[in-house]
């Protein structure tokens, strides 16, 4: 399919900009119940008075599914971060009060993370099965909540407006469940890229939440494992590590 303005070019998904609204195209390969699922749960966080980019369509155009939604004008952080980072402490900041806004948001009808991550932990084969037990049983006793959770809230998925505003994009893996969790999976996306980064915005949200660092570096060897269902090869070694450490004091 021909659009002149790409914004994104992966390579199972692309997005582009036409007629002042961002259309995320799928490769003709992609599972329709993958695309239908997206729309779907981006429109539940769209329900659950999450400020997102509203969804507008969900269309074939010459044989691609395609999701249409607003575009919203600006840079990602993560380019931004890369282009200032002596700001990167004011960013982190901002990330922060972002999620803590998300956080504040609930959705009764969305996946539970809880069940998201025990699917992911059982479907891995790179694990043993004493290791699966430890990690399962480690994410049965954690406790259950429905905050709105993004899922895979990094800097690359947050859109910074002229004006300043911080707006999350792809929401496919938003569920509903323990914030912790979702902070957790965010330290560790930055630390795969920069660990003294990840380590700040752990302080920062610990000191602007009021939670227990410990509390979500419990979650770290759960993240880690459900990261490695990914098959990301450059990831495997410091997952690995994460998923052997047995508690954060
Ligand atoms: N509504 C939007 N307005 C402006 N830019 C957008 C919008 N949606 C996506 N983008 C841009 O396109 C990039 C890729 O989009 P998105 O993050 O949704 O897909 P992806 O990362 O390829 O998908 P996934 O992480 O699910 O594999 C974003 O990082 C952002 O820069
Ligand atoms: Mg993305």
């Amino acid at each position: 399919m021909k659009f002149d303005n790409c914004i994104s070019k992966g390579k199972l998904k692309s997005v582009y900009l036409k007629d002042g609204k961002a259309i995320k195209v799928f490769d003709k390969k992609y599972n329709k119940s993958d695309v239908l699922y997206e729309a779907l749960n981006t429109s539940r966080v769209e329900d659950a008075k999450a400020d997102v980019p509203k969804l507008l369509s969900v269309d074939v155009i010459d044989g691609q599914w395609c999701i249409t939604s607003e575009y919203v004008e600006g840079s990602t952080l993560a380019e931004l971060m890369k282009a200032h980072p002596k700001k990167m402490d004011t960013y982190l900041q901002q990330m922060v009060d972002l999620q803590l806004s998300i956080h504040s948001k609930r959705n009764p009808l969305m996946i539970r993370l809880k069940d998201k991550l025990i699917r992911q932990i059982n479907d891995l084969d790179c694990i043993d099965s004493t290791k699966k037990y430890e990690i399962l049983t480690r994410l049965n006793g954690m406790h259950e909540h429905s905050k709105l959770c993004h899922g895979d809230f990094s800097p690359e998925n947050i859109i910074v407006t002229k004006s300043g505003k911080l707006v999350a994009v792809d929401w496919v893996h938003a569920t509903q469940g323990n914030a912790s969790a979702d902070v957790a999976r965010t330290y560790l996306l930055l630390a795969l890229n920069d660990i003294a980064v990840a380590d700040r915005y752990l302080d920062i949200f610990c000191a602007k939440s009021g939670t227990a660092k410990n509390y979500v570096q419990n979650w770290l060897p759960i993240v880690a494992a459900a990261q490695l269902d990914k098959k990301r090869p450059e990831e495997k070694e410091l997952l690995t590590k994460w998923i052997d450490v047995v508690n954060f004091e």
